[in-house]
């Protein structure tokens, strides 16, 4: 069977955080994660993750959705493979892609087409290269006439050694069996005292075994960030594919700044996304919609024709026709029907808010199911906490709800029902009554001038 090592061992000492470097994000997600999903895509048969420096973290981060081998001693690349040994002696027939969990852009097709090459060839390891402009930091692939010959890291090379531009990619595909056999005879006799695995490519070629090198001819899936600047160049590259992407689809930017969208999103064409917008996650945005300025929209669905201008919205439904902002917080599990109107300063969470219903301005909906073409007046607020459970409102279709209504849940506004301003409501209210709730509005005729007069009276004194 083919199987996947993935090296996540590595601190990252640049980064000068206590986080192992694979779980740094870019556009959102861990490093590690767009590793481990080229893996899964290539539907390669067994995963192993070598974990080390802060490895709780990525074992938290994994569960079981695949082994883990710990490296306690960092030194090198070698000799984290060599921590995988149990896992590799499971199955030593087929493959095994080592990988660098640092370096995200390694995509299924080319780990699928390098594996044809590499069984094609008969190679005992085939290193996945790409030819770059600045190939600094990188180890470098030596050739011969006959084919490549060795690979030397940076700090070993000679000066005309380091002008080559041909870089190893810190992929390769090994045969499993040669594979445990040449991490037997890697020594740490070089300039950082480390257990290259990259030195297996010279080892393989003495023993008469054949290596060969997959050159990508996408540059971008070899770059590794090894510090915060590295980090910013992947999650620009990233934002920017993503970009292209949608605009090749139709999606209009009019300027790309504050712009950022992961890479799962979904975008209808004809929409407008403006800047300072984040979309994030599992979010699905319909056609001819206009997303933006400064919006931050997280795993949440939005149909066709939706104006959202400085909302924040998490886990929730937005239907098609849907107007919100400026500043609304849609919460998670909320569900804003077709034709909602919902205005500036109002929050919403865990809510059905119904077909046509118009929320103007400053109110607070929580835990309520809302129906069809109700009016919620300015104010208005559904108090679903009483300090130790949260309550529903529901409000049927119709209802006006007059200005700074409390409503005391659980309670039941009936249809076509109206709310008096100032209401506190504490009962149901049935179909097609008033609930008012008023003292009697007093008036004293010059009270100020009586008032000043006293307070000047005690000042002559
Ligand atoms: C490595 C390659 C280099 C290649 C580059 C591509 C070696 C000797 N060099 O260099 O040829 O061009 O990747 O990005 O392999 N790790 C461990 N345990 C360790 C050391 C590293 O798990 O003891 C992990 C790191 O977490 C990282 C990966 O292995 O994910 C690569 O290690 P790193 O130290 O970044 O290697 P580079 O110097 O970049
Ligand atoms: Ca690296």
């Amino acid at each position: 069977m083919n199987q996947a090592v993935i090296l996540a061992g590595g601190q990252g000492k640049r980064m000068h955080a206590p986080i192992p470097k694979p779980m740094f994000q870019v556009l959102g997600e861990p490093m590690l994660e767009w590793v481990l999903g080229a893996c899964e895509r290539a539907e390669l048969a067994r995963i192993c993750v070598v974990t080390g420096y802060e490895a709780d973290q990525i074992r938290a981060y994994l569960g079981d959705r695949c082994e883990t081998a710990y490296q306690a001693e960092r030194l090198g690349t070698g000799h984290a493979v060599m921590q995988t040994l149990p896992f590799l002696n499971a199955d030593t027939d087929g493959n095994t892609l080592v990988l660098c969990g640092d370096a995200p852009f390694i995509d299924s097709d080319t780990i699928r087409q390098s594996l044809e090459r590499h069984i094609a060839e008969h190679n005992a390891v085939t290193v996945i290269t790409a030819c770059v402009d600045n190939p600094s930091g990188y180890g470098r692939i030596l050739r011969t006439d006959s084919g490549i010959a060795g690979i030397v890291e940076e700090k070993d090379a000679t000066d005309a050694q380091r002008a080559i531009k041909e870089i190893n990619s810190g992929c390769y595909w090994f045969r499993t069996h040669d594979l445990i056999d040449l991490l037997g005879r890697i020594t740490n006799d070089n300039a950082q005292q480390e257990y290259y695995l990259t030195d297996t490519v010279a080892i393989a070629l003495e023993s008469n075994l054949r290596a060969g090198a997959f050159c990508s001819q996408n540059p971008d899936v070899v770059l590794g960030a090894n510090d915060r600047k590295g980090l910013l160049a992947l999650n620009t590259a990233a934002r920017m594919a993503v970009l292209n992407k949608h605009m090749a689809n139709g999606v209009g930017f009019v300027c790309t700044d504050g712009i950022i969208i992961e890479r799962h999103v979904e975008i209808g064409p004809g929409t407008e996304i403006l800047p300072g917008t984040i979309l994030r996650g599992r979010t699905v945005i319909g056609a001819n919609c206009v997303i933006g300025p400064n919006c931050v929209i997280e795993n949440t669905v939005v149909g066709d024709n939706v104006k959202l201008n400085t909302v924040q919205a998490y886990d929730s439904r937005i239907d098609s026709g849907v107007k919100i902002g400026p500043y609304v917080h849609i919460r998670p599990d909320s569900h804003i029907c077709s034709g909602a109107k919902i205005g500036d300063f109002v929050e919403i969470k865990n809510s059905e808010i119904g077909e046509g219903t118009m929320i103007a301005h400053l109110a607070y909906l929580g835990d309520s199911d809302i129906g069809k073409h109700v009016n919620i007046g300015c104010g208005t607020v559904t108090v679903n906490f009483d300090g130790l459970k949260k309550s529903r409102c529901e409000i049927g279709d119709h209802a006006f709800v007059g200005c700074n209504t409390n409503l005391i849940a659980p309670v039941r506004l009936g249809k076509d029902c109206y709310t008096a301003a100032g209401a506190t409501v504490t009962t149901d209210v049935p179909d097609y009554a008033l609930a008012i709730d008023r003292g009697t509005l007093h008036i004293k005729e010059g009270y100020t001038l009586r008032k000043f007069a006293k307070s000047k009276e005690k000042k002559d004194q």
